[in-house]
């Protein structure tokens, strides 16, 4: 689908670069640029750089980098036109050709209207139907109210192999969309069967109201306990957070996150609308940068057995990188907190939200846990674990305080700990070193297999150079177009990416080197935004350019390549190459 260049250009008018990141993450405003941990990769000091001037960013850790579609298409995991339509959106413009949308095949719109179809039919059977008599006696049972099941739309798979295909037909929609929408799976002889059966239905909804997918709860029988709806192109499970579209009206900017989708609806019903979970598999770092949007602090409220407190700790992880503070609540005499909520009612439950404790109150419980302090050996290996924990506490201060009362509790001097952990730290530190030696051997290692650079490192700067020139002054390319040809350059990509521009420059009069993506894969996107922040830095001017062009237009093929420079050579080379860090 062709866009008018117009508007794309106005949609990235309307979505400032460091307004969009910040939803993702924390930056800092550094000069005329701003910083932030890299949302791509994790890392302690931020090397993501967002340029306000030109609307980009580029992260000097990992490479990724372009600019503001660029980076919803990485982070959102969308095509280039969705990322777009994403930011449309975002700044409430009206997308040209809504229904357009095709991929696989089947237009999103379609599996979505699929879906909402579905929800209503196994809503209305569970609420109308003689059939529906076992999924309404199952939610009885679990003392959900009718307006609860009102609420989230739940419903009741008939156990029957063909209800909702039936149904679905009846509506106009084929075996193939039933399939890719993951209602219905292929049958041996051709036909198609219902994906759920005899269970209980809780449709997923995204924050736009969409119903996205479906899990389902057996009731009785065999089978897996939930079955979900494997990823469609209309979702995509580690993205998505069950309740997250009631939740995100709530005002708190606080979350409570739990396990299972029944424990999301009975903290709901208790009068909590804050409360999400995520969708049949463990959190993923996707999940805690959505909740990180619409909060600042989540409380994590996980079953009670090992698999619970395990999550738990991982969720902390996952939470604290994205900038979120945490706490945990513990639960006693019930096994999670549906079962909680059951036993002991509403006002205890908010009780134990309002105990909770932080993050680290948790870990370092976690360090005792199975351990008798009161005997020298628990008491070292107690010492052991939080010393490990303390060195990854960023903060000097907090440190102390912690130090402080671990020692007074196990009665050991205070500097003894702090000296441990100091230790702990520097190793940690030479550990990255060695880290950083490895990163210029996987560099040289990337160098050798891209060989016509590895071959040609003098040619392959100055091609470099060239872009990053074109990059910085738009209104000098048709210059350098007029005297440097594509048939100069002595790598493949540098060359695709200065045809491209060549186009462009023919196309229309304003481009700009970072809007490529129609013709460039988000990764190959970064590459061309590494070249054009590495340009900046280094300043070329006219007449450097026409050094570089000589460079190029004089270029024989027998020079000396970077294949024959020597480990100490190749390392100042590697480092003249990341001066502009
Ligand atoms: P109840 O047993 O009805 O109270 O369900 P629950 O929602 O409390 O679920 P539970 O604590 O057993 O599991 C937590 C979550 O893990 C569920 O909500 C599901 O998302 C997921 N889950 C549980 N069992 C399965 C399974 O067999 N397959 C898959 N894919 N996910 C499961
Ligand atoms: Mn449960």
């Amino acid at each position: 689908m062709a866009l008018p260049e117009q508007f794309i250009q106005e949609v990235k008018m309307n979505n400032p670069i460091d307004s969009v990141m910040s939803g993702y993450a924390n930056l800092i405003r550094r000069g005329r640029n701003a910083v932030c941990l890299c949302p791509f990769h994790s890392e302690k000091t931020p090397s993501c750089t967002v340029y306000l001037e030109n609307n980009s960013f580029y992260c000097f850790g990992c490479g990724t980098g372009g600019d503001v579609v660029t980076f919803i298409m990485k982070i959102e995991n969308l095509d280039y036109i969705e990322a777009l339509k994403f930011l449309a959106d975002r700044a409430g413009m009206t997308f040209p050709n809504e229904e357009n949308d095709v991929r696989a095949g089947i237009p999103k719109a379609r599996i979505l209207e699929m879906n909402r179809a579905a929800a209503r039919y196994f809503h209305d059977i569970l609420k109308n139907s003689a059939d529906g008599e076992k999924g309404r006696r199952y939610f009885a049972e679990r003392q959900l109210l009718p307006k609860t099941i009102t609420k989230y739309g739940l419903g009741y798979a008939p156990d029957d192999w063909h209800s909702l295909a039936n149904f679905m037909h009846s509506q106009g929609y084929k075996d193939d969309e039933l399939v890719t929408a993951n209602l219905c799976d292929k049958g041996r002889n051709g036909g198609v069967y219902d994906r759920f059966r005899d269970r209980v239905m809780f449709p997923i909804i995204d924050l736009r109201g969409n119903v996205i997918a479906f899990g389902g709860r057996i009731i009785d029988g065999s089978g897996p306990k939930y079955l979900n709806s494997s990823d469609t192109p209309a979702f995509k499970k580690s993205m998505n957070l069950f309740s997250m579209n009631f939740a995100k009206r709530s005002d708190e900017r606080r979350l409570i996150l739990a396990e299972g989708y029944m424990d999301v609806i009975s903290i709901n019903q208790a009068g909590f609308e804050n409360v999400v979970a995520s969708l049949g598999t463990s959190l993923t770092q996707e999940q805690a940068r959505l909740m990180s949007r619409y909060a600042d602090e989540v409380i994590i409220a996980y079953d009670s057995d090992g698999a619970g407190q395990n999550a738990t700790h991982k969720a902390i992880n996952l939470l604290s990188a994205v900038g979120l503070k945490t706490r945990i609540i513990k639960m006693e005499g019930a096994k999670d907190p549906d079962e909680y909520i059951k036993k002991f009612g509403a006002p205890r439950f908010r009780q134990l939200l309002d105990k909770s404790a932080g993050a680290m109150e948790f870990e370092i419980a976690k360090c005792r846990s199975g351990l008798d302090i009161s005997t020298e050996a628990g008491k070292v290996e107690y010492l052991k674990r939080c010393v490990k924990l303390f060195s990854e506490v960023a903060s000097p201060i907090e440190r102390e305080i912690y130090i402080s009362r671990i020692a007074d509790e196990t009665k050991v001097h205070k500097e003894m700990l702090m000296q441990q952990v100091n230790g702990a730290i520097k190793k940690q530190i030479n550990a990255e070193q060695k880290q950083q030696w490895a990163d210029i051997r996987t560099f040289r290692d990337t160098m050798r297999s891209n060989p016509e650079a590895y071959k040609h490192p003098k040619e392959y700067k100055a091609e470099t150079g060239v872009l990053a020139f074109i990059a910085a002054y738009p209104e000098d390319a048709e210059y350098v177009i007029s005297k440097l040809s594509p048939e100069h350059f002595v790598t493949s990509f540098n060359k695709k990416v200065y045809e491209a521009i060549i186009e462009k420059t023919k196309k229309s009069a304003f481009y700009d080197i970072l809007s490529l993506q129609s013709e460039f894969t988000a990764d190959e996107m970064g590459k061309i935004t590494e070249i054009a922040v590495n340009g900046k830095n280094v300043n070329i001017d006219r007449t450097t350019v026409d050094d570089l062009i000589n460079i190029l237009t004089e270029h024989k093929d027998d020079q000396p390549g970077a294949d024959k420079l020597s480990d100490d050579d190749f390392r100042d080379y590697f480092k003249k190459l990341q001066s502009r860090k």
